[in-house]
Order: structure tokens, then C-alpha cells, then sequence
């Protein structure tokens, strides 16, 4: 098991290529499960969940003839089991195109994390309305259908997974299905816009409400992974954290929503260039234009970031549009420091609050009061060692040792992995002190 080392203080300035998206990445590879041509991935990132998904579409009957290059001639196993799930509580997305293609899945419930209670009661939900009969038993989820059919069904919460699940399953059922509050993240409609590209049938992607009238098949797909917006905001908190300036790109502006107002509101100054970056993006990308057909509004920019210091402010997570709770704890680290006292209400996550015991040993001064933190902003962190509990809560920690004085060790830096593609070496080209040692 490995940690990370960060020796704190240093102002971080320079430029940074965004890595691509996991949570894109992880449903366009199921994708390769809804049809037996070749699904083809350009830019698919190296993070541990991406080899998990990897793992299980293999053993589902994937082939991978070269990185990113999918095939699944037949589907030759339609059970994805706990070993697998409960690494990796994305595998749920197997769900959908199992059951669409094969007519039965099995596939493990996930479970509880450390972030909540996580169930999928509306992913099952939904996909009764479409017809399948679910029965659970022994921690496994049996679900089959001659013929998914299409439905009405209205999210009860607009789940990210569930929403394309559900978007994948009605993509090859009988007939029309209507959605309604499903959820309008990015990485949602990116899923839709490749889903079109191989031929399915939707109408109102990026919004709320989906028509979706099935097909019978679906053919290949050719897609490059979009860049990772939460990635993306990680680094400009750690410029924000550190009174640092950075530049990072490609930036699709539609995916932050809220969070570059708030980087704003903390006194942050943030700027978009639009047509140098298009011309650049027109170098980096020109022999795979062919790719980004499909997500033909798709326009990257460069965004740049620069902070003397911060100011508090209050931050209410939300579904897209709104505050991403995979923002929130990079966030408070960045309000440990700032000036004045800000507060934090977490909405979609009952338990997404780890790291605050970590960064209050680190001298910030956070007050937990069921849903809402309040963080009194302190002059200065001090390094420690900390326990890295989740993806997100380990990136905070480590925003927290950038800025702190002297030395932070990360412990089970693993969580970090599963999402961030190089964080050392990206923090490094920014100037920062990171190094990786065995724990
Ligand atoms: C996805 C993201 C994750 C992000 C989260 C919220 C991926 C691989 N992961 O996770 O990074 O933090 O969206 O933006 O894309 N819920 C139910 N019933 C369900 C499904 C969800 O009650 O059937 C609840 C959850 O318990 C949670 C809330 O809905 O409180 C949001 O969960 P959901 O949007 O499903 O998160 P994921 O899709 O698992």
C-alpha cells in the first residue's frame, strides 16, 4: 500500500492538460456490451476503476483487441460478482445493457460505502416499469425480460447511474419510454450523444425529460472520452489553496455549472479564453476529428485561475446544474483557510463528511452538525499524517497539504487512484513538493 509525501507552501503556477473523465469513461465502455460491432475509446484514463470496468467487461465477454478498441461478439457471462462490485460500485452499469441485449443479468447488489447508504432501489425501479422481472437473493440482483418494454417513469431523485441505466436499457427495449427528472450531469449527456451516434433513438438529452424510442440493435461506436471536470476543479483548488495561478485545458465551460462562481465568490480570478484554445484544440485533436461527431456543441476553452487570498462563502451541493458533491471536499479545504466563516450543506450524500476529522488535525476548525459544516476559516494548516477515506476526501487532504506548513503523509492514497489519473506528477509540473512512498 503506498501514501503520499507533500511538503507544503508552495505556490503552484504553470499549465495543466486535463486528464479525461472516469466517470464518463466507465458507461461508454459498457456500451461495447449493447452491440457486437467494435466500440472504439479514444483516451480512455489510467485510473484503477477504469482496469476494474475493464475486468468485468472481459468477463462478460468483452474483447479488447487494443487499448480502448472493445468488442463483444456474444455475451458470455451475464453475472458480474461481488469481487468486482464491491471494488467498484459503478459495475451497477452493467445492469442495463445486460438485461437490454441478453434478457437476464445478475449481478451483485453493491452495498453500503463510506459515503452513505448508496441503495439502487430507483435503477430497479425503473427497469420494472420497463418490464423486467427483479428478484433479489444471497446479495445478487437476478433481473430478466423476454423484451424490455418501453415506459413512463419519473426518477423519484435524478440518480446519475440510474438515470443511464435506465437511458441504455430503453435504448434497445419495444417502443417509447418518457423519463422524467433524470439527471442532466455531463457525463449523462455524453452517454446519450454516443448512445445516438450508435444509432438509439433520444430526444432531450441534457434536460430533464427523455423520449427514447428502442431499437432492435445498435452498431460501433467511435468516441473520445471528454475531459474530467472534477479533476479539472481539483487543480484549480489547488491553485486557489495555494494563492497559485494556473492554466488548465481542455475546459468544456457547460460541465462546471456552479463551481466557478463559487471559486469567484472566494475572491478566485478566473478567466476563460475561447479562441486561443479552439485553435489549440484544432492542433491537439485534428487527426481524430472524426470522433467528437455526436457531441457537436461540444467547445473547448482554457481556463485560468489565479488567488492571493480567499474569502468564505456558503456552498449548498446539488444535482447538475448545481453544486457537485464530488466538489464539496475539495472545497472546504480550500475554506479552511479562507477568511471569515463559511458553511457546507451536503444534500445528495447523507455521510460524505470523512475528511473533516482528517483536516481538523491538519488545525482547520470545521464544526459537523448533521448535514451542514460550518469551517471557521484558520491563518494556517499544519502537516500531518492523514487517512485518505474516499476519492473525493483524499483529494481534499491532499489540497490541505499543498497549503499546510511542513509535512502531510496521505495514507491509503488507493482511493485517490481509483480517479486521479498522475496526481503527482501533474502537481509536480505545477511546482508542488508530492512524492509517492510505500506506506
Ligand atoms: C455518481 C458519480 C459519483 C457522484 C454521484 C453524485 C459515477 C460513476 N459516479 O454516482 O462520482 O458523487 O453520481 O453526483 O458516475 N440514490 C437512491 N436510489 C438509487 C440511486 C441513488 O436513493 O437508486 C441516492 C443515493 O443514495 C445518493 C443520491 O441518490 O444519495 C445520488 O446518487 P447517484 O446519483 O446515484 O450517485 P452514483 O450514480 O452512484
Amino acid at each position: 500500500m503506498d501514501c503520499l509525501w507533500i511538503e507544503g507552501g508552495k505556490r503552484l503556477s504553470g499549465t495543466l492538460e486535463v486528464p479525461s473523465s472516469k466517470n464518463a469513461a466507465l458507461p461508454l465502455m459498457c456500451l461495447s456490451l449493447m452491440t457486437s460491432a467494435p466500440v472504439s475509446l479514444e483516451a480512455l484514463p489510467a485510473v484503477a476503476d477504469i482496469e476494474s470496468m475493464r475486468a468485468l467487461l472481459k468477463d462478460l465477454g468483452a474483447e479488447e483487441a487494443a487499448p480502448g478498441q472493445f468488442q463483444t461478439k456474444n455475451i458470455r457471462s451475464i453475472r458480474a460478482d461481488y469481487e468486482i462490485v464491491r471494488k467498484m460500485r459503478a459495475s451497477i452499469l452493467v445492469l442495463g445493457p445486460l438485461l437490454a441485449r441478453e434478457g437476464r443479468a445478475e449481478v451483485s447488489l453493491p452495498g453500503g460505502c463510506n459515503i452513505g447508504d448508496r441503495p439502487i432501489d430507483i435503477h430497479l425501479e425503473g427497469l420494472r416499469e420497463m418490464g423486467a422481472k427483479i428478484e433479489i437473493e444471497g446479495g445478487y440482483i437476478f433481473a430478466s425480460a423476454s423484451r424490455l418494454k418501453g415506459c413512463h417513469f419519473s426518477l423519484p431523485f435524478p440518480t446519475v447511474t440510474g438515470s443511464i441505466n435506465l437511458m441504455m436499457a430503453a435504448s434497445l427495449a419495444e417502443g417509447v419510454s418518457h423519463f422524467e427528472n433524470m439527471a442532466q450531469e455531463p457525463e449523462v449527456t455524453e452517454v446519450a450523444h454516443a448512445l445516438k451516434a450508435m444509432g438509439a433513438k433520444i430526444e432531450g438529452e441534457g434536460t430533464a425529460q427523455l423520449r427514447i424510442e428502442g431499437v432492435s440493435q445498435l452498431s460501433g461506436l467511435n468516441w473520445r472520452v471528454p475531459p474530467d471536470r472534477i479533476q479539472l476543479l481539483t487543480y484549480l483548488a489547488a491553485a486557489a489553496i495555494t494563492g497559485g495561478e494556473i492554466r488548465c485545458r481542455p475546459y468544456d465551460q457547460s460541465s462546471l455549472g456552479a463551481v466557478i462562481q463559487k471559486f469567484k465568490d472566494m475572491s478566485c480570478q478566473v478567466e476563460e479564453r475561447r479562441e486561443e484554445m479552439l485553435s489549440r484544440v484544432g492542433n491537439l485533436h485534428s487527426t481524430h476529428s472524426q470522433l467528437w461527431q455526436g457531441a457537436k456543441a461540444r467547445e473547448y476553452l482554457e481556463v485560468s485561475l489565479s488567488a492571493d487570498s480567499l474569502k468564505a462563502t456558503d456552498i449548498e451541493t446539488a444535482p447538475f446544474p448545481g453544486f457537485p458533491t464530488d466538489a464539496q471536499a475539495q472545497f472546504m479545504a480550500c475554506l479552511s483557510i479562507a477568511d471569515g466563516s463559511s458553511q457546507i450543506h451536503e444534500t445528495v450524500f447523507e455521510n460524505r463528511f470523512q475528511h473533516v476529522s482528517e483536516l481538523k488535525r491538519m488545525g482547520a476548525q470545521i464544526k459537523l452538525n448533521a448535514a451542514v459544516a460550518t469551517i471557521k476559516g484558520v491563518k494556517g494548516l499544519s502537516g500531518a499524517s492523514v487517512m485518505a477515506s474516499d476519492l473525493r476526501a483524499s483529494a481534499s487532504l491532499v489540497l490541505a497539504g499543498l497549503a499546510a506548513k511542513g509535512k502531510t503523509q496521505v495514507l491509503r492514497v488507493y482511493h485517490l487512484d481509483r480517479g486521479y489519473e498522475n496526481i503527482e506528477e501533474n502537481l509536480q509540473g505545477l511546482g508542488a513538493r508530492i512524492w509517492r512512498a510505500p506506506q
